[in-house]
């Protein structure tokens, strides 16, 4: 393989540096790719397992509903089961991941096309792609959510579709229902901050074009399957951008069949036309958003090849209701994006994090923006316009939190907003939002709207009543001692100074602390005051 070496890994690579670190779980067990083998991963997000215990599973034995055997082994949860899968993907430790794409967005890489590919090993082409067992129907593809979703869906996609103006090629990680051997339906959202495929869509319908070249890569290098979900702006050919995360041109191939150029070690390649005259319906499917879209006219696609690895491996996003394989993969690719924005983009100063929210509401409605304190009100409402405004389709609430709040822990928002926001001042709800992604009523034409709040300490506040950090620590010795539960600390664990303290109180709480509780009576009797009314205030130092 002379003229495709490379310097990043491939889906194969991947999977076995997540088998070193004991990330896949392999099942050699027969499963059926239709009614088991999503629900049987979904466990993994919905039975009390934590995080970092998520795994990615490759199933080597795969049936469909009718007991037919697959030949090729499916691969779930590889790209974002977690956190940990995905910066593996990435090469980055996990603090390192915003860092990568920040500069991989500034410093785009064009890819470099080669003659041979893996993923020209195997080509199915004409009548080689019709009837049962053949073309499509050769491939497992699982269904989501077995009870609702009408068709096998291809979810781990990178979509390509080419801009037939400029030439410049887009990626987008969309679904497609498979419907014959040699036909399937795309879905490309049409909304505000929807699909760029669907811009290209467009172009192709003004000139008076009957058809759209596409190209459904599965199975992409992670560097590259990467760049199907991320938000990049319209223009930008993602593939520079992959070559710029794994900091070397990536391999490409032209396509057999149509004029695209896909990444070399893809592990499958579909490609065709999609109508743009005629539409079909697709769905219903387990959505990202948590509900399940209903049935709705998308995009065919009619099959004029397929080709593939040796040994391809499928891979399959777990979706729906977050967390789920495709709320990590978005949320780790999206944050950075809304904290460069608001920092370089806007230049709000003090801004430290934004956290979209992901169990139940995935990403897209609730964003958390936490900020320094002492941050001036109007940069904390510029974050809160800022992050709100970015996108059309994310940011429905926003709520702006100082760094001691946790934005995943959802009591410690509610306690920011019961103690720190007064509604009248802090709260503003703003005109005028499309529905966004989310369930069918989308299309009804109804408006949203959006919510603000500033939850932000406006003055200092007495410390948060927990013992401090050192009494905490040296009693969790004694607890392991004692060999109690184990415990996993929420935050806040321990308590701390929240601006309004005073080093009398510090010496005060040491001695209390160290026995010598005495020394502090003989102090406060010092201090005694005649005529004065209980409760009134008295600050050490300062009357
Ligand atoms: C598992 C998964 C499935 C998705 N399905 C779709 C889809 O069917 N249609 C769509 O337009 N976007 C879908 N998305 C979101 C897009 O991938 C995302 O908006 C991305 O920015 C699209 O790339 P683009 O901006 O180049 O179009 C999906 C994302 C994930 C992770």
């Amino acid at each position: 393989m002379t003229n495709s070496a490379r310097p990043y890994r491939d889906l194969h690579d991947h999977l076995d540096a997540l088998r070193e670190a004991g990330l896949l779980v392999t099942v050699d067990r027969q499963i059926d790719k239709d009614a088991e083998l999503h629900p049987l991963v979904r466990w993994q997000f919905v039975g009390g397992v934590n995080e970092p215990d998520r795994k990615a599973f490759l199933f080597t034995n795969i049936v469909d509903g009718l007991g037919r055997k697959y030949e090729f082994p499916v691969v779930v949860g590889a790209i974002a089961a977690n956190r940990r899968i995905y910066s593996i993907g990435m090469r980055a430790d996990v603090d390192d991941i915003q860092a990568k794409w920040d500069n991989a967005i500034a410093h785009p890489i064009k890819p470099r096309v080669v003659a041979d590919a893996p993923c020209h090993d195997v080509i199915h082409e004409g009548r080689d792609l019709i009837g049962e067992g053949k073309g499509l129907d050769r491939l497992p593809i699982p269904v989501s959510t077995p009870g609702f979703d009408s068709a096998p869906t291809l979810t781990a996609t990178n979509v390509v579709t080419k801009d037939p103006v400029t030439g410049v090629q887009n990626m987008g990680t969309y679904r497609a229902a498979l419907k014959a051997s040699d036909r399937l339906v795309v879905r490309m959202a049409t909304r505000v901050g929807g699909a760029g495929g669907y811009q290209h869509y467009l172009a192709h319908k003004k000139r008076g074009d009957a058809e759209m070249p596409c190209a459904i890569v599965l199975g992409c290098p992670p560097a590259v399957a990467f760049m199907g979900p991320q938000k990049l702006p319209v223009g930008v050919d993602e593939l520079d951008v992959a070559g710029g995360l794994v900091g070397a041109p990536v391999n490409i191939v032209r396509c057999r069949t149509v004029d695209l150029m896909v990444p070399a070690e893809a592990e499958v390649v579909i490609e065709g036309f999609i109508d743009t005259e005629y539409v079909e319906p697709e769905a219903p499917f387990g959505e990202s958003h948590g509900h399940v879209a209903l049935e709705e006219y998308n995009m065919p696609m009619r099959v004029t090849a397929i080709t593939h690895r040796a040994k391809p491996v499928i891979p399959s996003y777990i979706s729906q209701v977050a967390p789920s394989e495709s709320s990590v993969i978005k949320r780790v690719a999206y944050e950075p994006l809304f904290l460069d924005h608001l920092k370089n983009g806007l230049g709000v100063k003090g801004v430290k994090r934004v956290s979209l929210h992901e169990p139940l509401t995935g990403l897209l409605r609730v964003t958390t923006i936490v900020v320094e304190r002492g941050m001036p009100r109007t940069e904390v409402w510029r974050a809160l316009y800022g992050a709100a405004f970015f996108k059309g389709d994310c940011g429905k609430i926003c709520i702006a939190v100082n760094e001691d709040i946790d934005p995943d822990n959802s009591d410690a928002l509610l306690w920011a907003l019961a103690y720190r926001s007064n509604p009248v001042k802090d709260v503003r709800a703003v005109e005028s939002r499309g529905q966004g992604h989310g369930p069918k009523r989308e299309h009804s034409g109804e408006e949203d709207s959006t919510l603000l709040m500033d939850a932000t300490m406006k003055s200092d506040m007495p410390p948060l009543a927990l013992p401090k950090k050192p009494y905490m620590e040296s009693s969790r010795k004694i607890w392991e001692e004692l060999g109690l539960p184990a415990l996993r600390p929420q935050s806040p664990w321990f308590g701390y100074s929240l601006g309004d303290w005073l080093p009398q109180w510090d010496q005060a709480a040491e001695r209390a602390a160290s026995g010598r509780y005495l020394e502090n009576g003989r102090i406060s009797a010092q201090q005694r005051k005649k005529g004065l009314v209980p409760e009134t205030k008295f600050r050490p130092g300062e009357d």
